[in-house]
């Protein structure tokens, strides 16, 4: 922290999966500024196994992180007009996620917050999710948020920048992970999820909209694809859970492509099948979060009441990039009074500005009486594959 103008420089980095990327962030009293940032997608290097391989994954991050670290910090001295200065806090995540990846960005992270004497920060993964649509808006606490990612999907009540409520969780398969195997037997290349959500918005231009072509679907019984909706439960304390399950749609849908690719006109209906299962997605995920966001709204509602502006439903993770999730939730949002926000499809998906961002939002939460034990914490704390959000 420079002590005359309050500013401090935070380099945040992200290797948990199969993205390496880094981003450089100013913060001051009246907000912060992204300076520079650099992601290098591994998708050309896992697409030929059709997924990631943890080994590649870990290698290739050791190799590129120094690169980016390297045009990061050009770029920023550059833009601030400030040759000579070095971060004053690293962030990086420490979990959860493939472990290979996480040790080498910690080990990178470690090295440099020690060269530049910077503090260190560790950073949970779906932490930095959670409050990425802070990032992106104005977004008050508390919020609702559904977190849908490749290897994670539930539903969070965020709190604080450390505090969360966890309302469900998939029993079995990611959302974003189940998109990218559907996506596969379909013929789409890895990751399909994106290619998958393009076929299916193509079906619905071609139906004349979003609602002619769920009439229509309607007409074709969703090629019989299941509706799942899992009835709420309770958590070991009692709190009502509102689960995901996936895995049964996804055995489903394979079966009805692999039928497809057998019929003289397989190719015509690849589309209709995206839309079909892109559906039946998204509607697990609007119903679950409506039955969740009600509990929110009800717990909260002191905390909601005092404000004066609507609670937010927001969303995250690379599945939030998907538009008829967004159009679902968005419809969810207002017919509850809510406002929606949901980040940017880049702020979506993996990437290194919701790690800083989340370093400098604990940073402005911290009190000088916890600060000093947590910082030797974090300068000790290994990196957990698993690493679940709880209160
Ligand atoms: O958050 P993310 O970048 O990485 C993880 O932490 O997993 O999410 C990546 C996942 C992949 O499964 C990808 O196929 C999926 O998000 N995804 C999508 C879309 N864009 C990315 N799934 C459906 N529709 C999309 N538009
Ligand atoms: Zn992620």
């Amino acid at each position: 922290m420079t002590p005359d103008t309050n500013e401090c420089w935070i380099l945040g980095v992200e290797s948990s999966c199969d993205e390496t990327a880094l981003a450089l962030l100013r913060t001051r009293a009246d907000g912060s500024e992204l300076l520079s940032e650099r992601l290098a997608s591994q998708t050309p290097l896992h697409s030929r196994y059709g997924g990631v391989v943890p080994e590649v994954a870990a290698r290739a991050h050791s190799e590129t992180l120094p690169l980016l670290a390297a045009e990061v910090l050009a770029e920023a001295r550059q833009q601030a007009k400030a040759p000579e200065r070095k971060p004053d806090l690293v962030a990086a995540t420490l979990g959860p996620g493939l472990v290979g990846g996480l040790a080498a960005g910690a080990v990178f992270a470690r090295a440099l917050s020690w060269a530049w004497n910077a503090r260190f920060m560790a950073i949970n993964h779906l932490a930095a999710h959670a409050l990425s649509p802070r990032f992106a808006g104005e977004v008050a606490f508390p919020y609702f948020l559904l977190l849908v990612s490749g290897g994670h999907c539930q539903l969070v009540a965020v709190l604080s920048p450390t505090h969360f409520r966890v309302y469900g969780e998939t029993l079995d398969d990611a959302a974003g992970e189940v998109f990218d195997k559907v996506a596969r037997s379909l013929g789409f290349p890895w990751p399909g999820g994106p290619h998958l959500a393009q076929a299916a918005e193509s079906f619905a231009e071609a139906a004349g909209g979003h609602k002619p072509a769920l009439a229509e679907m309607e007409k074709q019984k969703y090629f019989g694809l299941p509706r799942v909706f899992l009835k709420q439960t309770q958590d070991s304390e009692g709190n009502p859970q509102f689960p995901f399950s996936f895995s049964g749609l996804k055995t489903a849908t394979v079966r009805q492509a692999q039928k497809l690719q057998q019929t003289s006109n397989g190719q015509d209906l690849r589309a209709g099948l995206a839309f079909a299962f892109e559906s039946r997605v998204v509607e697990q995920l609007v119903r679950q979060s409506e039955a969740a966001l009600k509990v929110f709204l009800y717990q909260e509602s002191a905390a909601l009441q005092a404000k004066p502006t609507p609670p937010v439903l927001a969303v995250a993770g690379g599945v939030g990039a998907n538009h008829a999730l967004r159009r679902g939730l968005a419809d969810l949002a207002a017919k509850h009074g809510l406002a929606f926000c949901p980040p940017t499809p880049s702020l979506c998906s993996d990437n290194a500005v919701m790690i800083a961002h989340l370093a400098a939002e604990r940073l402005a939460q911290a009190t000088p009486s916890n600060s000093n034990s947590q910082e030797e914490k974090e300068e000790q704390l290994p990196v957990r594959p698993r690493w679940p959000l709880r209160a």
